[in-house]
């Protein structure tokens, strides 16, 4: 996203871009910043960790030479996904360090050049809270809390809660899944329209509110403006039937009950995977719609209260398909799918 940034800068002619990083290009990325250079920008790459001493340094340096800097982005990151309970501090430091300590380091090293603005690119988790995501939500959230801290000492800053971009950088794999991204072209669009209205906070969601704001979410008052009154009944839908035991409970043994709890597993499946209304083969692989851990751990913290039980950490993941998954949670809930009894 920094590159293609590099890139709308230039189309807009920018007189300079100074890149950064810590690993020099590649020869693909090298050849693009020759294509961006032929365009008339003077195309400059500073490598090292912007959070280390110095680096920014370096950075304003190149900018300087010769003419006025006048406008910072920062879109440094690193990820580093797991279970709240189980992040370390190892992992918490290495997803802080280039975004929040890097932050800092642009901000004390530009505080006094007349900046027209000073953009950090935020993510919609810190909005959303995704699951798997504390770190990155939380140095996120640092980002917003930022924009507001230098904007209240006058210094222009734009913290952009960005939603998935899917045909550049680390979110590829979401469109690749069938989930619904920022193309490249819209998301500058965006971003011209942010900067040419002066903001503090914008965020961009691709597709319907609905597809990524999760039902627990909906009616915070931060996602009124966007979702208005079909929250709550959006909310009620992709939450599935409250009840599932007694519905299972007043199906007839065998089939039918084994039909309902797949049905609904598929429900839950589809909204964690966002497939809209597609259905669901029981019997597919649950790898080959781009199941992952992050959505294992969603749909795990989904089933855990509709089902009153606390599944192991791994649980979900042991089972290849619907059809076999609903086998396993019958047997660990206790609920007699091919009994007499009922469950
Ligand atoms: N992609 C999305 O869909 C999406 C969605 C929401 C928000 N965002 C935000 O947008 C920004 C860009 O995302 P992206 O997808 O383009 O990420 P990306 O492809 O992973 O690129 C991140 C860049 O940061 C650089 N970097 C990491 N640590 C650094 C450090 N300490 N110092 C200097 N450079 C460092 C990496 O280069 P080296 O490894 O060579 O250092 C890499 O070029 C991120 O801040 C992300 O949080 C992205």
């Amino acid at each position: 996203m920094g590159l293609a940034t590099a890139a709308w800068l230039t189309s807009h002619r920018a007189g300079r871009v100074v890149l950064n990083g810590r690993s020099a290009p590649s020869p693909e990325v090298d050849e693009r910043l020759t294509e961006l250079a032929a365009q008339g920008t003077d195309i400059r790459v500073v490598l090292g960790d912007a959070a280390e001493p110095g680096v920014a340094e370096r950075l304003v340096a190149a900018a300087t030479a010769d003419v006025t800097l006048r406008g910072v982005v920062h879109s440094a990151m690193v990820l580093q996904d797991a279970a709240l309970t189980t992040i370390t501090r190892d992992q918490l430091h290495g997803v802080w360090h280039p975004k929040v300590f890097g932050a800092a380091r642009l901000h004390e090293t530009t505080e006094g050049l007349p900046l027209d603005w000073f953009v950090l690119y935020s993510s919609i988790s810190s909005l959303l809270g995704i699951l798997g995501q504390g770190s990155y939500a939380s140095a996120n959230s640092w980002l917003d809390g930022f924009a507001d801290w230098r904007s209240a000492q006058g210094l222009p800053t734009i913290s952009i809660n960005w939603g998935i971009w899917g045909e550049i950088g680390a979110g590829m794999i979401f469109k690749e899944r069938g989930y619904q991204t920022i193309p490249t072209g819209e998301g500058l669009h965006a971003l011209e329209t942010i900067l040419a209205h002066g903001r503090r906070h914008a965020g961009l969601l691709p597709g319907g509110p609905t597809a990524w704001i999760p039902p627990s979410g909906r009616s915070l008052p931060v996602f009124q403006a966007v979702i208005q009154d079909g929250g709550t009944q959006a909310a009620a839908e992709d939450d599935g039937p409250a009840d599932i035991r007694a519905r299972l409970r007043a199906a007839a043994a065998g089939v039918p009950r084994r039909t309902l709890l797949e049905e609904y597993l598929g429900e839950h499946l589809r909204v964690v995977l966002r497939l809209n209304q597609r259905t669901l083969d029981p019997d597919t692989p649950l790898r080959s719609f781009g199941f992952d851990s992050l959505l294992a751990l969603e749909l795990r913290s989904r089933l855990e209260p509709a089902l009153g039980i606390t599944l192991p950490g791994n649980f979900i993941w042991k089972y290849p398909t619907i059809a076999a998954l609903a086998g396993g949670l019958a047997d660990f809930a206790g609920l007699a799918l091919d009994g007499d009894d009922g469950p």
